[in-house]
Formats: C-alpha cells, structure tokens, sequence
C-alpha cells in the first residue's frame, strides 16, 4: 500500500471552522489523506461551537486566545506555535482558509519549511489594504505562497490570475460555506431542537419583521461601530420591527453596543448563537445587516436580503448578482436603505429572489478531487 498524503488542516478562528469542516469530513472519507487538525484557538467560545456540532476533535489545540489581543502578539505567538506543530507532524501538504490572522501564519510557517500550501477561499480582493484589515493583506500574502487556490467564484479566480498566480494552479470549487449551510440544514430538518435556541426571542417578537445584525470588523471599531449602533437604535424604533443581534465577544464590540442598545424593547442583544441557531436567526430574518464575510455568502442561499455595513467588499458577488447592497457605515445611509427594503416590496423581492452565487454546496468533494489530482 502506498503512504496516504498527511496533510495538516489549520484554522482557529470560527468562520474558518465552518467553511473547513466540510472539507475535513471529505478527506476524512479518502484513503488517500490522512488529515490531521489543529486549532489555534485565535477564537475560543465561538470556534468550540462549530467543533463541536461539526464533531471535530483537534489532534493540536494550541489555545492561544487572550481577551482583547493585538495583532501583534497574537501573529508572534501564532508563528510560534504553529511552527512547533509544524515540526512535529511533518506534514507533506498544509491547509489554510480564507484570511485570518491563523490562515496567514499557517501559510507563512508551511513556506518556512518548504511544505506546500493549499489555499481554500482563495482570491477575494476588495483593492484597499484597509478594507478589511487586516484580512486584504493576509490574503494577499497567502496568494503569494500558495500551491494550489481553491478559488469561490470566477471572480476570484481572475483576481488570482491578474496578479500572475499560474492559472493552472487556479481552480474554480464555489465556496464551501454553502457545503456547511447546506449540512446544516440537513441537520436542523432531522433534528429540529437543534434550532430551538431562540424560541423565547421569537415568542417575545411574535408578529413583528425581523432584523438581524452582526458586526465586529476592526477597521469599524470606534466611530464606525458607534455609527452602526445608531443605525441600529433608529432601525428598531419602528414599532413593526425587532432586532436580533448575536453580539461578537470581542470587548471592542460589546462595550460599544451595550451602551447603546442594551434594554430597548426591540432589541435582543444576544451571545453569539451556535451555527444551527443563527442559521434558523437567517431563516428568521426579513433582512441581514452585517458587516460578515460569511454571513454576505449564506443569507442569498437563504433567499435573504444583505445589506452590507462596509465601504467595499471583496465578495463583489452578491452586490452583482443583487443579493447585496453595500451601506457603508453612515447612520442615515443605513437606516434610508433598510427602510426602502421594508417598505418597497418590489425591491425587497427583487433582492430576495436574486441568484446565489457562492456555490451549489458540492465544493469540499471538488477541492478533495483536485487534491487527489495533485498528489497521483
Ligand atoms: C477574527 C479575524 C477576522 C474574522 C473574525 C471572525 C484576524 C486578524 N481577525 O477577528 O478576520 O473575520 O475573526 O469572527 O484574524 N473573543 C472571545 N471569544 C471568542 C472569540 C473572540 O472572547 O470566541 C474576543 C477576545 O477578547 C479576543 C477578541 O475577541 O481577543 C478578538 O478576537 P480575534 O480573533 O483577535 O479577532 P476578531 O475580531 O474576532
Ligand atoms: N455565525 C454564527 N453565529 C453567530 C454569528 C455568525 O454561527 O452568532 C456564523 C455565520 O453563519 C457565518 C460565520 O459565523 O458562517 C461568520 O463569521 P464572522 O462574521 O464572525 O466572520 P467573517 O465571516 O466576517 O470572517
């Protein structure tokens, strides 16, 4: 029997661990992969949600959340201890996803030691280093270094090819985001009480049009997030509305939306739900306000209206297709374009009908094949 391929999967973060746990299962299912897992834990709370209904356990945990970390010594001790990991599994390919601080440290410390990279959610570009930071860089460093790009959309994939990536080693997959949309889904239909989680806040908004919200960008983090929160107040000062709004731990976030939206009889300020839970909370939703990456992929899935809390978006996608429509995070901006939604319903329809163009759900087999091309 020949040697299986060793390839080391490496995120910490949880919207890394909901776009790989697909992919995970789908080399788990090949014998010609042994996947091993590690965790940064860059994220603590929220990425244990989505290991454990996904059923991950991590071979490395290296646990390395601290409460309210800088990039800087978050990067440094990623380096550090991913490096070690590295050292110990010598492995002979290593798997990266989206932009993280964890993805681009994991790139970096596999090119240290000549080991290829596979890149899945490769491609995005929004063209200003600042929007998102300080994901656009990442991005773009891990690009530099990647073996093969499992690129979403075609759009991606020429952004990859514009700046010279060999085009063969470009592949086109759809973003495995809709892989995990679609399990879970699956997953709630079997089991309902999976999704039971908010079933006081629907009896406490019963009749009401539901808005949900999610924010936690670090170039939003001051006057951005104050303007946000605004916006959220005027939204949900209509009596036909309520707003739930999982809130993202990170102190930055919560110090600013408790002061301005704690106690509002319209508003649930909420920990963050497990993936089952805010799945049912997009279900739920007349409209998403986000500044999310992947909340931008999964609400079109779901037939849901994004309008997106951001100046630019490397997921130009669903502002084409009509899924999304970029607000920026002026107050007025916000609350005029929700208003439109709520109130004009053929540009609520024509939004909600739009094509979802992130994927059909079969990425993860796709990116497992081009793999099993890759190592033959
Ligand atoms: C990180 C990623 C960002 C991604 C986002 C998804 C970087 C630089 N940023 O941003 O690209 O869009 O995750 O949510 O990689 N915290 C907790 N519990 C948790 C998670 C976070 O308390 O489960 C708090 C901690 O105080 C932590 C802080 O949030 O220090 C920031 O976490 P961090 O991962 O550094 O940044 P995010 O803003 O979450
Ligand atoms: N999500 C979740 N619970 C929440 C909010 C979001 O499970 O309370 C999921 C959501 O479905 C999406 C992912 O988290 O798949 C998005 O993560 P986040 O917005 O933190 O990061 P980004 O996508 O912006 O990098």
């Amino acid at each position: 029997m020949t040697a299986t391929c060793k390839i080391l999967v490496v995120f910490g973060t949880r919207p890394e661990a909901i776009k790989l746990f697909p992919v995970v299962a789908a080399l788990k299912a090949d014998p010609r992969f042994t996947p091993v897992v590690c965790v940064s834990a860059q994220h603590r709370g929220m990425l244990d949600q989505v290991l454990q209904i996904a059923g991950i356990v991590p071979d490395y945990d290296l646990d390395l959340m601290k409460p309210d970390q800088s990039l800087d010594a978050l990067t440094a001790a990623l380096l550090t201890g991913l490096g070690g990991v590295m050292d110990q599994v010598q492995p002979d390919r290593v798997m990266v996803q989206g932009d993280t601080a964890t993805a681009m440290t994991g790139a970096l410390t596999a090119y240290y030691r000549k080991v290829p990279v596979d890149h899945v959610e490769a491609g995005l570009r929004s063209g200003n280093i600042y929007h998102p930071w300080p994901e656009e860089v990442n991005r773009k460093i891990i690009g530099q270094i990647a073996s093969l790009h499992f690129a979403p959309t075609d759009v991606s994939a020429k952004a990859l090819t514009d700046e010279q990536v060999d085009p063969a080693r470009v592949h086109v997959t759809g973003n495995t985001v809709i892989d995990a949309l679609h399990w879970v889904t699956a997953r709630i239909a079997a089991e309902p009480a999976l999704a039971s989680g908010l079933a006081r806040i629907e009896a406490r908004f019963a009749g009401k049009r539901i808005i949900g919200v999610t924010s936690h960008r670090r170039e939003n983090f001051g006057g951005g997030l104050e303007s946000i929160a605004e916006a959220v107040r005027q939204i949900a000062a209509r009596p036909d509305v309520a707003v739930v709004f999982p809130v993202h731990p990170n102190p930055n976030v919560r110090k600013v939306m408790d002061a301005a939206l704690a106690g509002l009889p319209n508003v649930a300020l909420i920990e963050p739900l497990d993936y089952p839970n805010f799945a049912r909370l997009i279900g739920l939703a007349e409209v998403m306000l986000t500044d999310s990456g992947g909340v931008q992929e999964e609400a079109p899935a779901l037939g849901k209206p994004v309008l997106v809390m951001r100046e630019t978006t490397e997921r130009p996608e669903g502002v084409t297709a009509g899924t999304a429509k970029l607000v920026g995070t002026d107050t007025r901006t916000i609350v005029t374009e929700m208003f439109n939604l709520l109130d004009d319903k053929a540009a609520y329809e024509n939004m909600a009908r739009a094509h979802n163009p992130f994927g059909d759900g079969h990425s993860a087999r796709r990116i497992v094949e081009l793999l099993g091309n890759e190592i033959a």
